[in-house]
């Protein structure tokens, strides 16, 4: 009766789990209802753990003597895992978000490959089918593991450089179809009663060992900037290898939860790459970024620095703005005094609106969640192709923080690598100032033409202290018309 009871509840939770994933990635299409689809995701992860502990009443515990450890070490593990996540979440600072979604997913990878590892050394598949599963289970989660934790390296710039070598993607393809053969191998054995030359367990060890090398062996080359497109490449690998731990263990929870990842960050990288005008394999494969193969393309004209307060108060004298902002806003954190600046302006009567390019920043929508987190009204954010054709009639075009997504080589110059990126208009506008700190480059490494045109001013500094003086000059002319 019990059993029956917890089986209905358990399977009725899955429901309610999987249901709540999907509402909740619906409700994150939009950075008005994320916040609550967010949580909703949460609570639908709640409910599917919930359920899983129920299952210890349909399991005989006579049969499992070490059921009540497992549990207590299972709710250790789990309270370990939340209260780290929990400090980290409320502490991590906006630029850190890439490294934070790459560690977290790298260890997604390595727990479905724990999974698929305890399945098989535990010898507890049934069948061909589900011990190919699991082995795939256990190729994806591993690669996913050690690929994500180089990802991770990268971004916190531990590993500087990319490490490419001569026949680097030979020894890749060798150690691929090394660990596949293995992988064969397995399948074949363990079909076979488990006959093989070395310890069944050694082979699995081995498996493991070359699909963790491959993962390592494939991010080591690729430059630290496409980082952010790896992980999500690696975050739709750990979907799929939840899934198909789903399918072993079969919890329908956990092969939709799986699923959903898996579909979300596929479409996540393909947007990513098709924003930066990209294919996938370019991002694998190419050596993008690698500033010493690129053509030194010549500038003409001139960089023409300005004061910060000159800027701010012929902004207050503008009917319209446009503000583009990129990377730069992150790494100061100025998006609240950039708000302010924006009042100033709003209240003076200007037209202001906020440009946003895809791929600003380093991971989608950073930009967004910046200046959500400033409290700016989202009716003033506009997404590239719904603001483009205006900068030829905005009076000032305001890049703060930004290079390449508003560098003109993208539609002029064949031979740059952003060629062919769809870019803000913001050369087009009338007036344009760029703040940033100096002579440094964007993310892809190029000169931006833009920066020596004759309708470009560069306001040099740190957007942070840019911001408190145009604010303060903008203040002032109140100041002294009372
Ligand atoms: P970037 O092209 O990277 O330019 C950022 C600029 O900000 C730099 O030129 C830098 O110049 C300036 N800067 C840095 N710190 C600053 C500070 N404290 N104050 C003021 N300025 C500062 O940024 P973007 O225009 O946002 O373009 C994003 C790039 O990243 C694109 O090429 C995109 O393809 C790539 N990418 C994006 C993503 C996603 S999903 N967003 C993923 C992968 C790659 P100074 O050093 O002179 O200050």
């Amino acid at each position: 009766m019990l059993v029956t009871l917890v089986h209905l509840i358990t399977g009725a939770a899955d429901l309610a789990a999987a249901f709540l994933f999907m509402y909740g990635l619906k409700r994150m299409s939009s950075p008005v209802s994320a916040p609550s689809g967010i949580r909703v995701a949460g609570i639908g992860m709640l409910v599917a753990v919930l359920a899983n502990f129920l299952q210890v009443f349909t399991v005989d515990a006579a049969a499992k003597p070490h059921l009540w450890v497992n549990i207590i070490l299972a709710v250790v593990a789990l309270s370990l895992g939340a209260s780290v996540a929990w400090f980290k979440g409320r502490t991590v600072a906006m630029t850190e978000m890439p490294q934070m979604v790459a560690i977290y997913n790298g260890l997604g990878g390595g727990a479905a490959g724990a999974i698929a590892g305890v399945e098989l050394l535990g010898n507890k598949t049934h069948g061909l089918t589900q011990l190919i599963v699991t082995l795939l289970g256990g190729l994806i989660g591993a690669i996913s593991l050690s690929g994500s934790v180089i990802a991770w390296a990268k971004l916190d710039e531990i590993l500087k450089k990319p490490m490419r070598f001569k026949g680097q993607r030979y020894l890749n393809a060798l150690v691929f179809l090394a660990a596949i053969a293995v992988a064969g191998y397995i399948a074949f054995s363990v079909d076979n009663g488990g006959v093989t030359l070395l310890p069944i367990q050694s082979v699995i060890w081995i498996f493991f060992g070359l699909t963790l090398l491959i993962g390592i062996l494939m991010t080591l080359p690729i430059g630290g900037a496409d980082m952010p497109v790896v992980i999500s490449i690696y975050n739709a690998a750990t979907g799929l290898a939840v899934g198909f731990d789903g399918y072993i263990i079969q919890d329908p929870a956990l092969m939709i939860a799986g699923m959903v990842v898996g579909a979300a960050g596929t479409l996540l990288t393909l947007l990513m790459a098709k924003a930066m005008n990209r294919s996938v394999s370019n991002v694998l494969f190419s050596d993008f970024g690698d500033v010493s193969k690129q053509k030194k393309s010549k500038m003409t004209g001139s960089e023409k620095p300005v004061e910060a307060s000159d800027a701010g108060i012929f902004m207050r004298y503008a009917a319209s703005v446009i503000i583009i902002p990129g990377y730069g806003l992150a790494v100061a954190q100025a998006q609240e005094k950039l708000y302010e600046f924006v009042k100033l302006l709003l209240a003076a009567g200007v037209k202001v609106r906020f440009a946003i390019h895809p791929v600003a920043g380093r991971m989608p929508g950073q930009m967004d969640v910046l200046l959500a987190e400033a409290g700016v009204p989202y009716d003033l954010i506009f997404q590239l192709e719904d603001v483009n054709d205006d900068f030829a009639t905005t009076d000032v075009a305001l890049v703060i923080g930004a290079n390449d997504v508003v560098n003109p080589a993208a539609r002029t110059d064949k031979s740059s690598p952003i060629y062919g990126m769809p870019i803000l208009n913001a050369d087009k506008a009338k007036r344009v100032y760029v703040v940033k700190r100096g002579q440094g480059k964007g993310y892809s490494g190029i000169e931006n033409q833009l920066f020596y045109e004759d309708n470009c001013d560069m306001v040099y500094g740190d957007a942070q202290a840019v911001l408190v003086k145009m604010i303060e000059s903008v203040r002032g002319l109140g100041a002294a018309a009372a």
